[in-house]
């Protein structure tokens, strides 16, 4: 059938649901409206790109871009142009910011700011307290919202629900996927003394040891199915809770990031010091081939790259001054594909957690895939690409990665969000058209 398209992606291997296959895809109107072999197709704009990959749009499903409140680490204009150098197409943020998102005003206010200048797709979670326990499942129902985030444990910025009676309302009172960073608080609480001034960086995985993460990660689970509300569990750590959450598939969802995959004590505390330092911590080499484990056997769901940028010179404080996080949004796909051409997952398994994982998790509609009527998201990138990461490269205000220096084979050379190209071969195109991310509709009185 000869049509008329506005783009063509043309010769390139596409990741199809099921198959991968040397395909020409073609996009109008902002999503993608036929895929096979166009060769009668016409488009105001044809890509060559024979020799790379065409995947769906990567979601980062856990950012903090630190707007309002701490702009001089980042902000939506600056993380969401990261992200679209690291081929990135839609970014999902978190509440912690000053303010909080801990209300339907704070998250209209981040939609605004980010209509205005947001490079990439996105959406805001809502902070859980236990305060707007009762309020948040009347909230997470507006159009750009990811839905509810709780803290467990203390980490950066003062969201807190730690309490399992606080907990139970949050869960009770909603219908979406709650996303929840598992540390118990009380053991946290306990064991800070270990981590006086003049400790060094090494104790923070002791202080933040395997229990505090198993203890959270299995309070979370008894109140999932006690209050019957989905849960997705952030950034795993350890071995043990992917066992645990292996046998929770009934009401729990994992993320994996690229940090806690590549990285591993003490050698990273080592070279890296403060820098490292991030919650719920990098752990020792056993704990990441848990990880590997949970990620080879389709326990982990989703990666994402939890990007928390801190300044140089905030990270620089002796601990435990210095700050937890490492910026990722810019370095997902390049340190994650550089594990595919070693051969520790398939580039499809890779799609199926930065893409098609997201959309399952967070019933994203209209992304996720490679299908007609989806939005044409895509990721497209160079297997054979040998590069070097390097802070020069991260548009972050932060300006620092914890993989400088690391040479990666893959790259992202194109990133096209519903049929615009906004970054080719490292130049940022155009100007800010990031929309909100659209959702599944929810039934209705719940
Ligand atoms: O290390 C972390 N940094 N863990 C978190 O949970 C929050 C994040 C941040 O916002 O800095």
């Amino acid at each position: 059938m000869s049509e008329t398209h506005d783009l063509i992606l043309k010769g390139g291997t596409v990741v199809l649901p099921g198959r991968t296959v040397k395909a020409d895809v073609a996009a109008r109107n902002g999503r993608v409206s036929a895929i096979g072999a166009l060769v009668d197709a016409k488009a105001e704009r044809v890509i060559d790109c024979a020799g790379l990959h065409v995947l769906p749009g990567v979601i980062d499903s856990q950012v903090h871009f630190r707007e309002p409140g701490l702009e001089h680490k980042e902000d939506l204009d600056s993380g969401t142009r990261a992200a679209i150098l690291g081929g990135v197409t839609a970014i999902f943020e978190m509440p912690n910011t000053t303010p909080a998102t801990d209300n339907e005003a704070a998250l209209e206010d981040k939609l605004a700011r980010a209509a205005a200048k947001a490079w990439c797709d996105h959406a805001f979670f809502l902070g859980a307290s236990s305060e707007n326990a009762e309020q948040l499942g009347a909230w997470e129902r507006r159009d750009g919202c990811a839905g509810v985030k709780i803290f467990m444990g203390s980490s950066t910025g003062s969201l807190l629900v730690d309490q399992d009676e606080a907990i139970r309302r949050v869960l009770a009172g909603g219908f979406r996927r709650v996303a929840v960073h598992c540390e118990d608080e009380a053991r946290l609480k306990e064991r800070k003394s270990m981590v006086a001034d003049g400790a060094p960086v090494s104790m923070h995985p002791e202080w933040r040891d395997v229990e505090t993460a198993v203890k959270a990660t299995r309070r979370l689970i008894a109140l999932a199915r006690e209050t019957g509300r989905k849960v997705h569990v952030l950034h795993i750590t350890t071995a043990e809770e992917m066992e645990i959450l292996r046998e929770a598939r009934d009401v729990a969802t994992v993320e994996v990031t690229p940090q806690h995959l590549t990285l591993a004590a003490p050698e990273c505390y080592e070279g890296l010091g403060s820098f490292a330092q991030m919650n719920p911590p990098i752990r020792d080499a056993r704990h990441r081939a848990g990880l590997w484990w949970g990620l080879e056997q389709g326990i982990a769901d989703v990666i994402g790259s939890d990007h928390a940028p801190h300044t140089l010179k905030e990270k620089s404080q002796d601990y435990p001054k210095s700050p937890s996080g490492m910026p990722g949004v810019q370095t997902l796909v390049p340190v994650m594909l550089n594990h595919v051409s070693a051969g520790k997952l398939s580039l499809e398994r890779f799609v199926d957690m930065t893409s098609a994982g997201p959309a399952r998790v967070y019933d994203i509609a209209g992304k996720g895939r490679i299908a007609a009527g989806y939005d044409a998201d895509f990721t497209v990138v160079d297997l054979g690409a040998e590069k070097k990461i390097t802070n020069d490269w991260i548009a972050s205000k932060c300006g620092w990665t914890p993989f400088h220096g690391l040479t990666v084979r893959g790259w992202p050379m194109m990133t096209i969000i519903r049929g615009r190209m906004v970054m080719r071969d490292g130049e940022v195109l155009g100007k800010p058209q990031g929309k909100p991310v659209r959702f599944h509709p929810l039934p209705p009185g719940v």
